[in-house]
């Protein structure tokens, strides 16, 4: 009985995610090979409240990504912490469209590459559930430790427009604690 209502949660959160961010748009055209190699995720904002505790001291974090079979991709990542390099791999599934995502492994219900141009930046929405808690995330991908002003101005145009404001954001500051920075052989 309590199964049976606990899966049935599950079916209206989910419907109610599809119904919500069906307005949330992809980067036309996406194109995963050329999403491919390593990016540095140089700011983040989110309305997550375990986000929000520790905001001030996230460092930044890096993403390698891979374009595998039927349009999903393989990602490994790398966060700096005070107690060493926490380092999580985890495959995003296609969802209908290219550029399009879910990953099971890290909680994350809808993933959107919303804008890239590829050789700079990217601009990704995250909708997630952590610990039960439902939440928006928006993620600025660039390809240097330096985001370019165009990039964080297409970062800065776009998390209001999911209701996220200015004060939910943080740019990273970079760190050495993963000194291969995802850069090892492919
Ligand atoms: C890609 O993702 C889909 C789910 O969206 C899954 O069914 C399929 O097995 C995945 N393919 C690979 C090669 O991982």
């Amino acid at each position: 009985m309590r199964m049976k209502s606990v899966l049935w949660g599950w079916v209206l959160a989910l419907l109610w995610v599809s119904a919500a961010q069906a307005e949330v748009l992809v980067q036309p055209d996406f194109d995963a090979k050329k999403f491919s190699g390593l990016w540095y995720v140089v700011s983040m904002v989110s309305d997550c409240k375990v986000f929000l505790g520790k905001k001030d001291h996230l460092l930044m974090s890096t993403s390698t990504v891979k374009a595998v079979a039927e349009g999903n991709l393989s990602v490994h990542m790398e966060f700096p912490r005070a107690d060493g390099c926490n380092q999580v791999d985890a495959e995003y599934l296609k969802v209908g469209s290219e550029g399009h995502f879910r990953v099971p492994a890290l909680g994350y219900l809808d993933v959107r590459i919303v804008d890239t141009d590829y050789s700079s930046f990217a601009v990704v929405y995250i909708y997630k559930e952590l610990e039960g808690a439902l939440s928006t995330m928006v993620q600025l991908y660039s390809r240097t430790q330096e985001a370019s002003p165009q990039a964080v101005k297409a970062f800065r145009d776009f998390y209001p427009t999911v209701g996220l404001p200015d004060d939910m954001m943080v740019m990273l500051p970079e760190s050495d604690v993963c000194s291969s920075g995802g850069k090892e052989a492919p």
